[in-house]
């Protein structure tokens, strides 16, 4: 038996452990002028590039991870985000031609560099960056899409906020219930489940280092 799991169910760990950089990410500059209606539809633009990077990491190993024994089970072909967020940087750019030479930010480089290294080499890393992403896309990711579709004139749930819209995900609550219980079963041991709760910390720092970069070419 272990002393962290039955203290405390492992969805509830990694969760805890990052609900100040939760906060932090949340109030940032950037969110706070974006989701506030103080920016244009530039700086949403930027911001879902930016994402594209991310999303490009993260799907680029499902394949071979799918069959892993840690990060398998998480692995599901309904979180799938990058063919939403082709059609919504499609529709904001008016055209593909975004496709050639897109840039990431400093700061998404480094984060989508973390991304490819922990899943080539460590399976459990990538779970934290997993949940870091997808279950906070399923979560705050909706608020993000209502203020975005009003902000912006998007239709809703259509072209421009499609990456925060699951088609094939028609209860996210019982969704998460699901990935939460994937998170406590996780095939791994205690000093793991540590390690990929700083991991998880990591994922939050270099997010809110994307949103202090963007704070920065955005500021009002
Ligand atoms: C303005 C921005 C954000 C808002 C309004 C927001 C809002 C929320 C809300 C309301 C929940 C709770 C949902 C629930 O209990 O089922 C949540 C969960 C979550 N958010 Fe965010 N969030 C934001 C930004 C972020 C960012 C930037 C990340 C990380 C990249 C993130 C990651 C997560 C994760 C991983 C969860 C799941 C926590 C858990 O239940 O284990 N969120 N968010």
């Amino acid at each position: 038996m272990s002393a962290v799991t039955d203290a405390v169910p492992f969805s509830t760990l990694i969760r805890d452990a990052s609900h100040e950089q939760h906060t932090e990410a949340e109030n940032s500059t950037f969110m706070g002028d974006m989701l506030g209606g103080r920016l244009g539809v530039d700086a949403y633009t930027r911001y879902t590039e930016q994402l594209w990077f991310v999303y490009e990491s993260l799907e680029r190993h499902t394949e071979r991870l799918a069959t892993d024994p840690v990060a398998g089970p998480f692995i599901r072909p309904e979180l799938s985000r990058r063919e939403a967020l082709g059609r919504d940087l499609d529709h904001l750019h008016g055209g593909s031609q975004w496709r050639d030479g897109l840039r990431p930010l400093p700061a998404t480089e480094a984060y989508a560099a973390r991304i490819d290294e922990v899943a080539r080499q460590w399976p459990g890393g990538y779970v934290a960056h997993h949940y870091t992403r997808y279950l906070g896309d399923l979560s705050g990711g909706q608020i993000i899409r209502g203020t975005a579709e009003k902000t912006w004139g998007f239709a809703r749930k259509g072209d421009g906020v499609r990456f925060y819209v699951f088609e094939g995900i028609g209860n996210p609550a019982a969704f998460k219930r699901e990935y939460r219980a994937s998170l406590d079963a996780v095939a791994v041991d205690d000093a793991e489940k540590l390690r990929i709760v700083e991991e998880c910390k990591r994922a939050f720092a270099l997010n809110t280092a994307v949103f202090r970069e963007l704070g920065t070419a955005f500021a009002r």
